[in-house]
């Protein structure tokens, strides 16, 4: 198994190196554009093998995406990150001319990969690379879904002093602050969340969640990435092993939830073969209206990118 992850900053580099860590690959390329980042950054990886034990091969290029040749996945996560003070969307002009860039280059060289979009602002930005990559759109998807549900758990285990791992949630929307926690998809080992917390304290969680990457950004001054490159890894980990896991993920809708044509955070089925299936759950009349807001707003971006005309 070849895995490329594209951009070395923060999310790339900690995504490849939970990868490693996790043996999913026998090799990993990392390609950034500036010279000498990728590289140095594989490098001082691949001298934690020893010490940590691992077998995968990293390796750093700079723009070489001969070097990328048959990867199996390609996860990118170029694009500039957000400064305090931004939304994921201030980023659109800049990012998606770097995503439609990197994918073009990449499946040259990879035309089978599965290709998972990391950069921001997410939703369009997997629209970016799916029309960049004339592949199926089973092939094509993004991170947001396994991130916002870790933030979501990891405020609901320090609620309730429990650890996170017993927590299950679903959330489904874009990757932004219209994003849609669902309480009532919510428990801890099976017990419902609602019986174990107030409303006002699982409403002020759900509201913490929605802007957990901003709260990240205000205290860092830019994006986060261990839970980030953590998350991507996780969906590595279902292709890789075909584990057919059910998360939510950024996938294309066409027709699940009365939504058409656009990417969006919604459980799916994940295995080698990409998503073998969007999960379509029951909603209440309150969690469609909070998702139809959702896929507005996602709606309204990638007018924005459609006014670009790159494609
Ligand atoms: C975040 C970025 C990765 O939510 O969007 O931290």
């Amino acid at each position: 198994m070849k895995i490329t992850v594209i951009g070395a900053g923060n999310v790339g580099a900690t995504c490849a190196n939970v990868i490693a860590h996790k043996a999913l690959a026998n090799q990993i390329v990392l390609v950034d554009v500036k010279e000498g980042l990728a590289e140095g950054k594989a490098l001082d990886m691949w001298q934690t093998a020893s010490v940590n034990i691992f077998d995968t091969r990293i390796i750093g290029v700079t723009n070489d995406y001969e070097a990328t040749k048959d990867s199996e996945i390609i996860v990118i996560t170029s694009g500039v990150p957000r400064k305090a003070g931004m939304s994921r969307d201030d980023l659109i002009s800049t990012n998606a001319k770097i995503v439609k860039d990197v994918t073009q280059k990449a499946i040259r060289y990879s035309p089978d990969a599965i290709i998972i979009v990391v950069s921001n602002p997410l939703d369009v930005m997997t629209y970016a690379a799916y029309l960049s990559s004339n592949k199926h759109h089973s092939k094509v998807f993004g991170m947001a879904g396994i991130l916002d549900a870790a933030r979501y758990k990891s405020f609901i285990a320090e609620a309730l002093n429990t650890s996170p791992r017993d927590v299950q949630a679903l959330l489904l929307g874009g990757h932004g602050d219209t994003m849609v926690p669902l309480p009532r998809y919510t428990s801890v080992s099976g017990i419902p969340v609602s019986q174990l917390l107030e409303q006002d304290e699982i409403d002020r969680i759900v509201q913490k969640t929605r802007q957990g990457g901003g709260d990240l950004v205000k205290m860092i001054g830019t994006s986060a990435w261990y839970a980030p490159g953590a998350a991507v890894a996780l969906m590595v980990e279902a292709i890789v092993h075909d584990q057919h896991r059910i998360f939510s993920i950024c996938a294309y809708v066409n027709g699940e939830y009365g939504i058409r044509d656009i990417y969006l955070g919604v459980p799916v089925k994940l295995g080698r073969t990409g998503v073998e299936k969007v999960m379509e759950i029951e909603l209440d009349e309150n969690e469609k209206q909070l998702l139809y807001d959702s896929a507005c707003s996602v709606r309204q971006l990638k007018k924005t990118l459609d006014g670009m005309k790159l494609f």
